[in-house]
Order: structure tokens, then C-alpha cells, then sequence
């Protein structure tokens, strides 16, 4: 599924493994101690080898980690990008704290680091959805929201933006956030 903005930007939905598809910047839902893990961490690290941790290392010896809402950009390695954007998404605490903000933080600075180095293709999981535990309804028009918006404007480099999902049910649950977004959006203009 995807949007086509008047400005000729896209926002794709695949169904996939992230570490499979092109882009200039992958985006990688991380820790604040920038470690690595399961999930899409360690797909990332295990597709993109060794390299990554070095760097992650070497900015974890410098400025200590990463906070919540956050990213820091490392090369890519063997993956099929030129950069990867470790993100720090929020851990889900029954949305009583500035999760939504925090999450919505993640997508914003990653397409800042995009624009700053020129890149046009970035894709993205779905932060905090997994061991993070954030409901899949609440983040999903979080997300699409935060990027859509950021595609709608005239100002960015980022001329596609790439949701990769992992499961059936992900992409339901960004496809319906698309949807609904897209109408405001038609509504708005
Ligand atoms: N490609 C795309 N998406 C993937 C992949 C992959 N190869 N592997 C997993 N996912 C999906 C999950 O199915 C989920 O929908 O990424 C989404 C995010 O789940 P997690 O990877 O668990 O990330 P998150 O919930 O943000 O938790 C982050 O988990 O792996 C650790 O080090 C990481 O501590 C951090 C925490």
C-alpha cells in the first residue's frame, strides 16, 4: 500500500524483513544503551556485522548512550543502506507518561538525520511495538502520523519514507492508520 503526496513524495507500506530492502537510511529500533538486542536490533547487527557495534561503542564511549526519543546514525555495513539511524523508542508504561511524544520523537529525529545528510529513501520498523510492548493501535497513527506530516512539507530531501512490517497484523494496523490519515489529510486540502 502507499500515498503518493501532491508533492510527489510516497509513503510505502511493505510487509518484510528490513534488512532486505534499499534505501539510504535504515532506521532501527534500539536501546539508550545503544547494546543491541533481539528483534529488529539484532537482525540489524546480524546483517550489518560488526562494524555497527563498533561505531555504537565508540559514541557510546563519548556521549554514554542514547535517551528515549532520540537517534544516533552509524554506517550501514553489509546492509543495503548508507547509514543506519539507531532509534530509541519509549517502553509502554499504560500511556500515563509522554510515550506518544517520546515515539513520535523517534520518527521526527531520524527524518532529521535524513535531511541533514540529503538522503531521499529511509525505512522504518515499527518502533515499540514489540519487547517495548506499545499497543500496535496506538503507535501505528502515531507513526504514520509523524511521517506523513514530515512528507507533506516541502522542505525535506526525504522524497520516500519505507514502513517495513514483519508480521500480517503490523501491516493491517498501518494500513488502517494510512487510510484514515490520508482522508484527513484529503479533507484538510
Ligand atoms: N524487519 C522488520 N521488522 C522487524 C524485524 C525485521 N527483520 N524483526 C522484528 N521486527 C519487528 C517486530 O516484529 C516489531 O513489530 O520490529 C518491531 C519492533 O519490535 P522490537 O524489535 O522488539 O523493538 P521494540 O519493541 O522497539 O523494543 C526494542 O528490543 O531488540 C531489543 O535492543 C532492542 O532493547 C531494544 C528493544
Amino acid at each position: 500500500m502507499q500515498h503518493e503526496f501532491p508533492n510527489g513524495r510516497i509513503l510505502r507500506l511493505v510487509r518484510g524483513d528490513i534488512t532486505q530492502v534499499e534505501v539510504d537510511a535504515i532506521c532501527n529500533a534500539a536501546n539508550s544503551g545503544l547494546r543491541g538486542g533481539g528483534g529488529v536490533d539484532g537482525a540489524i547487527h546480524r546483517a550489518g556485522g560488526p562494524a555497527l557495534m563498533e561505531e555504537l561503542n565508540q559514541i557510546r564511549a563519548a556521549q554514554g548512550g542514547c535517551k528515549t526519543g532520540s537517534a544516533v546514525a552509524t554506517s550501514a555495513g553489509n546492509l543495503p543502506a548508507k547509514f543506519v539511524f539507531h532509534a530509541v523508542g519509549p517502553v509502554y508504561q499504560g500511556g500515563r507518561g509522554n510515550e506518544e511524544d517520546q515515539l513520535a520523537s523517534c520518527y521526527r529525529t531520524c527524518l532529521e538525520l535524513a535531511q541533514e545528510r540529503k538522503l531521499q529513501r529511509i525505512s522504518f520498523p515499527s518502533i515499540s511495538t514489540g519487547v517495548y510492548g506499545y499497543p500496535l493501535e496506538e503507535a501505528a497513527p502515531i507513526a504514520i502520523g509523524t511521517v506523513f506530516d514530515w512528507l507533506a512539507e516541502l522542505r525535506t530531501t526525504v522524497e520516500e519514507a519505507i514502513f517495513v512490517l514483519f508480521d500480517g497484523r503490523t501491516l493491517a494496523a498501518y494500513e488502517n492508520a494510512l487510510r484514515a490519515r490520508a482522508r484527513g489529510a484529503a479533507v484538510r486540502w
